[in-house]
């Protein structure tokens, strides 16, 4: 099996190359399959193809693990037997039993489903994947879900336990973090899946990775996968699936003061510790939440040497600045201060020092400030 040399990768085409080349059927869904009769746990949904049930206990499930579900499943059956019937229900009944499972505008959405189906569909679910998908609620997963469930088409079901299993199997790198991730596995999925038994399947290999390719602790050594598996050959079973959120880039808004003094000297400080730039040299910073106009900046340093005879000589365009997690906003604002506003000024702001051009040259700077003081030809 050549399948171990070329992987890992994320591209789909050699995946599917890499597919074809292995007895797919052979070594992943037959396995499959066969466990599952063997260990498959004994749940209600799974003796059913009525469709309302199926879309049921996926809602729910979506919502809360199988043990806490299923007598929220057997409720809702009982108060509900036919959509129709829950179409017909009062909200406040439904939003009773879905009490507890949290999230309630998934039970307005579910209340607001089985209206659509039995005013739009004449109370019968759609009986395939894509009229499904159509429906308030029902996304991918649980439009294949009922799909092959219900009705024998075959789609894959691609959950979080899909992912991982897929992944492990595969050694696939791609970060299922970020949406793309859905079609490439998917597509995968649509290659492996057995096309006389879907639905078992898709129950298979949901189950596989719910009790036996567990996040946490794969049973590999019984794992009937073992001989086709990447991550168990190279021992790699916590790196897959590969899920990284992408970090939120937190924005700030600077507004900083370059203050002359009347010997047209700049006021200058090394940057404290716990923050970007640390013992690089700035200007003085006013920070806010936003920023503001001249008028609205409420700093007290800068209200001293207003009220004492500064000048306020240039006002700049907003600076955009990257940062790896941060984006700075920023502003700046020239200001030639007065001998006698400048003393109890910096008298109060130790760390201001007053640099001639020559030293500010000299002075380790972070790439924005410099760039900055160049542009003004200090
Ligand atoms: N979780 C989501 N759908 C499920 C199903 N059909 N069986 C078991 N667990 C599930
Ligand atoms: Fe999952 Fe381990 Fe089996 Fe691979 S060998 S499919 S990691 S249980």
């Amino acid at each position: 099996m050549i399948i171990q040399k070329i992987l890992p990768h994320k591209i789909l085409p050699l995946i599917t190359k890499v597919i074809n080349n292995l007895d797919s059927t052979k070594h992943i869904a037959r396995p499959l399959i066969a466990w599952y009769a063997q260990n498959q746990r004994d749940l209600p949904w799974r003796h059913t193809r009525d469709p309302y049930h199926i879309w049921l206990s996926e809602i729910i499930l979506q919502q809360t693990r199988v043990q806490q579900g299923l007598p929220y499943y057997q409720r809702f059956i009982a108060a509900f037997p036919t959509v129709r019937i829950l179409s017909e229900a009062k909200e406040e009944e439904v939003l009773r039993l879905w009490q507890g499972l949290g999230y309630y505008s998934r039970a307005r959405n579910l209340h607001a489903c089985a209206k659509t189906v039995v005013q739009e569909h004449n109370g019968r679910f759609p009986d395939n994947f894509k009229d499904l998908l159509k429906l308030k609620g029902i996304g991918r997963y649980t439009a294949a879900a009922i799909a092959s469930f219900a009705f024998g088409e075959v789609v894959p079901v691609v959950d979080g336990n899909v992912y991982r299993v897929l992944a492990r199997l595969f050694g696939i790198t791609t970060n299922i973090a970020q949406p793309p991730a859905f079609n490439e596995f998917f597509a995968l999925a649509s290659e492996l899946i057995d096309p006389e038994q879907p639905d078992t399947f898709n129950q298979a290999i949901m189950e596989f990775g719910a009790m036996h390719c567990t996040p946490q602790k794969p049973l590999c050594l019984y794992c009937p996968l073992q001989a086709v598996c990447y991550a168990y050959q190279h021992s790699m079973q916590k790196d897959f699936p590969v899920k990284k959120k992408a970090t939120k880039v937190k924005h700030r808004y600077f507004h900083y003061f370059i203050i002359l003094n009347p010997a047209g000297e700049i006021l200058m400080r090394p940057r404290p510790a716990g923050d970007i730039w640390r013992g690089l040299y700035d200007f003085y910073l006013v920070e806010d939440n936003t920023l503001l106009d001249t008028d609205a900046i409420k700093d007290e340093g800068i209200q001293q040497l207003m009220a004492k005879n500064s000048i306020l000589v240039e006002e700049s365009e907003v600076y955009k600045h990257q940062l790896t997690h941060q984006l700075l906003h920023v502003k700046f604002f020239v200001l030639q201060a007065s001998e006698q506003a400048l003393q109890t000024f910096t008298a109060e702001r130790s760390q201001l020092q007053a640099f001639n051009p020559a030293e500010t040259l000299a002075l380790p700077k972070p790439v924005l400030i410099k760039n900055v003081l160049e542009k003004l030809n200090f």
